[in-house]
């Protein structure tokens, strides 16, 4: 605890409780809060008493006093079932004020320990926003059951796509000699509501794949630490284990052998971790092993680990990213967008009742523009989690501002029709359009050793966005960052509407300035930071936009091109098919469209091109002369952290703004109306 007290503010992320110091609520706050109570024993329990204890002495300067049974003068009074409620689910919650002997006692209950600690930081926020004790009266449910995040951290240190500095796990293939880094990390996902995490890159290298094996004490020891906050560690492994560290000579998932390595090698591991989620498979993909090297498919593949983890109540989550990664450019009927929906659609009603299969958001790779995967309502018998990229790979990789909330907010209210109007992906992954044994979301997330975690200290907000929206994705993007404005930055109307406004527009800016209507890649190969329009467009990774002297763009409809809209339920497919009726934004997905058409605003496509590279600069330079308005309103290493990114955001957005026009201009040979620089 004392440890956390010292901690500077970027590290504190959104739990700078301190900030609360010259509110007018205080007075009201340090008379009527000063005991605790948390009934009952438990490892989660005692989390729950100390997070209250560390956030009460943060906001009041004083330590509250801890009681071991409730008094009639207890401040807040927390324990499993202390209010019995029919509307709580396992891992919700009440924060409720009453009344005792005229005083406000603050009660927290819940039917389950972790429950109760999200109940505990809920009451927290709601301190931090300044709520009035006297009106406190929440009930919670979590939306989705699993809230997860993937960590593509590997033993050596480094972090696959990873803005943020190196892994605080693991360091020169053992764990950091800084497991208390670890610790604080737990604390701010449970005060969000994560509750599952994996620990090692889905891309399962030689020394990982010990994992669960030789080197299983790595993950025993992480398991410890993040159990104490409710969130249960699964690890990424290898298909091609039996192999690799078996002796076996074969993987093949119907091979006896196999199967009975898997499961002898499971039970150790649960000998040792009892409570581990389980396993996560990145399986014939990008060179993964998998499957099909032995003529088996992906249900064979994830029913083999599914069988293995059962016993112990474990859970294989299979991810979906299968394609082919070796295609020929001249190739123009394969197309990878169609890839996951055609591998495993047919195998709806096959996985066993443990896997889950984890579907990226879109059907290419995280772009700042895609539509939703096709896979999300077609498969009706098959547990099912959306996979989302909270680190910003194809998004300005923490250097640009680009906050990802509003680009979620559509993904999840996107209506798939599947079960008819209304079936958009938040109720599919939760469970509630679709009956699932398991289901929810999870991300990739963003953090490293970097002092601020993020890299970027407003790129924290996708991380706080994120475990909220996983919560309850009802929420809406403009609650979210305002608790998250309020939780880092403290309570000032300039802050909160200036940084407010930056990040709910810094998503569609940086759209703006980089990748046009849906067309995607167009970055610089392999590390994806920089434009290159023609990086992706010779390459076996099957992400072409095939730009000629006359237009660009894929032709995706079923009548004359690939037949990627027709994976969709109908309303969706005749909106995609049909240029006239597809949304504009992603024009360029669906579409092949000659530069000289007209969009709706009355511009042609070349015209709206240049006019939003334009404008996207502009806005980050807007950016910047808001930012500089709050220099003695935040933290000054804070302050100039910030503005140091912004400007070298403005640089790239250049870059990106020139690249992009010149290129359009070199191929379509048609000069900007209002005659700007195109080099
Ligand atoms: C992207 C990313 C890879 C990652 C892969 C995945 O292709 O660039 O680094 O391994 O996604 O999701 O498996």
């Amino acid at each position: 605890m004392e440890r956390l007290v010292k901690q500077k503010q970027q590290y504190k992320c959104w739990l700078n409780y301190s900030h609360l110091r010259d509110h007018p609520v205080l007075g009201d706050y340090k008379q009527q809060l000063t005991s605790i109570c948390v009934l009952g024993e438990g490892l989660i329990l005692k989390t729950a008493e100390k997070e209250l204890s560390l956030g009460l002495a943060e906001l009041l300067g004083e330590k509250p006093v801890v009681q071991t049974s409730p008094e009639s003068d207890t401040s807040i009074v927390a324990g499993v079932n202390y209010l019995a409620d029919e509307r709580l689910q396992e891992e919700g919650y009440i924060v409720k004020a009453v009344e005792v002997e005229n005083k406000v006692q603050i009660v927290i209950s819940s039917p389950s320990e972790r429950g109760l600690l999200y109940g505990a930081f809920a009451f927290l926020r709601e301190l931090q926003g300044g709520k009035n004790l006297e009106t406190i009266d929440l009930l919670d449910n979590p939306k989705n059951p699993l809230r997860m995040l993937n960590h593509w951290d590997n033993f050596d240190g480094s972090i696959e796509r990873g803005y943020a500095g190196k892994s605080f796990f693991y360091d020169n293939n053992k764990l950091t000699g800084d497991l208390g880094r670890v610790e604080d990390y737990a604390r701010m996902l449970a005060s969000i509501g994560i509750n599952a995490v994996a620990i090692n890159n889905v891309n399962v290298h030689a020394l990982e794949t010990t994992f669960i094996d030789s080197r299983l004490d790595v993950v025993k020891t992480i398991a410890d630490i993040f159990r104490p906050y409710g969130i249960s560690v699964f690890v990424s492994i290898n298909f091609a284990s039996p192999m690799e560290i078996g002796g076996l000579d074969t993987a093949d998932p119907l091979d006896e052998k196999v199967q009975q390595w898997w499961s002898e090698q499971t039970a150790k591991v649960y000998e040792q971790i009892p409570d581990l989620g389980g396993y996560l498979v990145k399986a014939d993909s990008e060179f993964r092993p998998g499957p099909f090297t032995y003529g088996r498919d992906h249900a064979d593949g994830a029913n083999l680990l599914g069988r293995a983890l059962k016993p112990f109540g474990g859970i294989l989550i299979w991810r979906c990213f299968v394609y082919n990664c070796q295609q020929d450019w001249r190739d123009h009927k394969t197309d990878r967008a169609r890839a996951a929906y055609d591998v495993f659609y047919p195998l709806d009603g096959k996985f066993d009742d443990n896997v889950i299969l984890q579907i990226k958001n879109g059907p290419m790779d995280f772009q700042v523009r895609e539509p939703v995967s096709p896979l999300f309502g077609a498969l009706q018998r098959t547990n099912q989690m959306l996979e989302l990229q909270i680190t910003q790979e194809y998004t300005g990789q923490q250097r640009h501002l680009c906050y990802l909330i509003p680009q979620w907010k559509e993904i999840l209210d996107f209506d798939t029709y599947a079960k008819g109007p209304g079936s958009t992906v938040d109720r599919i992954i939760s469970g509630e359009l679709i009956e699932q044994s398991y289901s929810g979301i999870t991300a990739v997330v963003n953090v490293g050793r970097d002092l601020n975690w993020t890299g970027h200290t407003l790129a924290q907000a996708n991380l706080y966005g994120y475990g909220r929206l996983a919560w309850d994705p009802n929420l809406s993007a403009e609650e979210i960052t305002r608790e998250w404005i309020l939780g880092t930055f403290g309570h000032n109307d300039k802050v909160m509407d200036t940084v407010a406004k930056m990040l709910l527009e810094s998503w569609e800016v940086y759209e703006k300035y980089t990748v046009p209507l849906g067309i995607g890649w167009m970055c610089n190969i392999n590390h994806h930071y920089g434009p290159s329009p023609e990086g992706y467009e010779y390459s076996k990774w099957g992400t072409y936009h095939r730009a000629n002297h006359e237009a660009i763009g894929v032709d995706r409809s079923v009548k004359n091109g690939t037949g990627y809209a027709g994976q969709y339920f109908p309303e969706n497919a005749e909106m995609y098919e049909n240029v006239e009726t597809c949304p504009e934004e992603l024009l360029l997905f669906f579409h092949r469209i000659p530069y000289t058409y007209k969009l709706k605003s009355g511009k042609t496509l070349i015209q709206h091109v240049y006019d939003t590279h334009f404008e996207g600069v502009e806005q980050v330079e807007e950016m910047i002369k808001s930012w500089q308005n709050l220099q003695g309103l935040v933290e000054q290493e804070a302050y100039e952290h910030i503005l140091d990114r912004l400007r070298g955001q403005l640089v790239d957005a250049q870059e990106w703004r020139d690249v992009i026009n010149n290129y359009f201009y070199r191929k379509s040979g048609i000069p900007d109306e209002k005659n700007r620089k195109i080099y």
